[in-house]
């Protein structure tokens, strides 16, 4: 069995590391030979449909929901169109506004995810194109849907996705890039950019898995609590979300994710002396306001970690208790490098608990039943 788990304590820790492999696998073969643009070989999308597009809907579960939180955010920045998140269970009987100009984008580690599954049905009725970005390619929903960008993170076997999550935002990269070079909104010169950054992330994820004994002190000081919060803005707003759904799924610890801004509409009334809150501060143009809200929970006695870049730590450490710095990205990319601590973080807290890290009571890998 360890042999399976490739000398790993747990298949989770083994996908954790597995995913700068992931990352070149998923860029393998979609970046043309100038290295300075995204090619799709095999996507049915025309250059035609993509222009014709007036919006685009991500719809996913769980962790892929997560993913797409990133993605669409991706897809919004580089090709400037309006996208709408939205999870499966809830698109599915919303009659959401369809309409042939959409392009429903569904996100599914496994491809056979029924609330997914029903969701592309939905919108395939009402004349949307769906792509699905899946990590099995045999899937229903691999079958079903108009066009699929596979993710090659290879089988994930740990109920908590880790390595499914990191593909599928680098599946995201990928196709608003392309998108963006056929609608002409980005110039040649910012794809290069990105995709240049973008081959630097895999060297960069394994700089942080060698310091992952930093996140483990720190997950086994949070893992007698019961309760804790993690906050960001924008992009960071949504890796946080992914970090709070690892931790409760494995730690059983419960936590909120909150946009850092929102706390002073309710939920800082929940903030007391010692409080564990995570705050993830990386993206540059709203830091300012994210200290602001770190000084908002410290004044209640909160006790913080802050997940930053090297540069801003000296004058984070000035409102936080503790810092974690994260190699540098550019902002849109960053979240592939951030989740990172947050999956260790929520990996470490589980083993402090003494829990079954991959099969976590009351969940199953793959939820075929509505
Ligand atoms: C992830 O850690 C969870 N186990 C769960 O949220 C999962 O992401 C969700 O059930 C969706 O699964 P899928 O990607 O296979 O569709």
């Amino acid at each position: 069995v360890t042999a399976e788990k490739g000398g790993f304590d747990h298949f989770m820790l083994k996908e954790i590391h597995e995913q700068p492999k992931a990352y070149r696998d998923t860029m393998l073969g979609r970046i043309d030979e100038s290295g300075r643009k995204v090619v799709l070989p095999g996507l049915k999308l025309s250059d035609e449909k993509i222009r014709s597009l007036t919006s685009v809907h991500v719809i996913a579960c769980g962790t892929a929901y997560n993913a797409g939180l990133v993605g669409g955010t991706a897809i919004e920045q580089l090709v400037r169109i309006p996208v709408m998140n939205d999870v499966a269970s809830e698109y599915r009987y919303r009659s959401p506004l369809i309409t042939p100009e959409t392009l429903v984008i569904v996100v599914s580690q496994s491809g056979e995810t029924a609330d997914t599954l029903a969701a592309l049905r939905e919108a395939q009725a009402n004349g949307a194109h769906v792509l699905a970005i899946t990590n099995v390619v045999g899937s229903s929903i691999a079958r079903d849907a108009d066009d699929v960008i596979a993710t090659l993170a290879g089988p994930e076997i740990a109920v908590a996705s880790t390595k499914a999550y990191t593909s599928q935002l680098i599946a995201f990269y990928l196709l608003g890039l392309y998108m963006a070079q056929v609608r002409g909104t980005q110039s040649a010169d910012d794809v290069a950019h990105v995709i240049a950054a973008m081959h630097s992330l895999p060297e960069q994820v394994e700089s942080m898995l060698a310091q992952a004994d930093t996140v483990k002190a720190y997950a086994e000081q949070i893992a007698s609590h019961e309760h804790l919060f993690f906050i960001g803005r924008g992009l960071d707003y949504s890796v946080v979300q992914e970090g709070s759904l690892k931790l409760k799924e494995i730690s059983y610890i419960h936590s909120e994710a909150y946009a850092a801004g929102e706390l002073k509409h309710g939920t800082l009334a929940l903030i007391e002396e010692g409080v564990p809150v995570i705050a993830l501060a990386t993206q540059e143009t709203v830091l300012e306001k994210t200290v602001s809200n770190i000084k908002e929970v410290k004044a209640r006695g909160a006790d913080v970690m802050a997940i930053t870049h090297e540069e801003n730590v000296p004058d984070l450490l000035k409102s936080v208790d503790q810092a974690l710095a994260i190699p540098k990205t550019l902002p849109l990319l960053t979240p592939a490098l951030s989740v990172v601590p947050l999956q260790l973080l929520a990996y470490y807290a589980a083993l402090a608990r003494g829990n079954d890290v991959d099969k976590p009571r009351n969940l199953a890998k793959s939820v075929t039943v509505e």
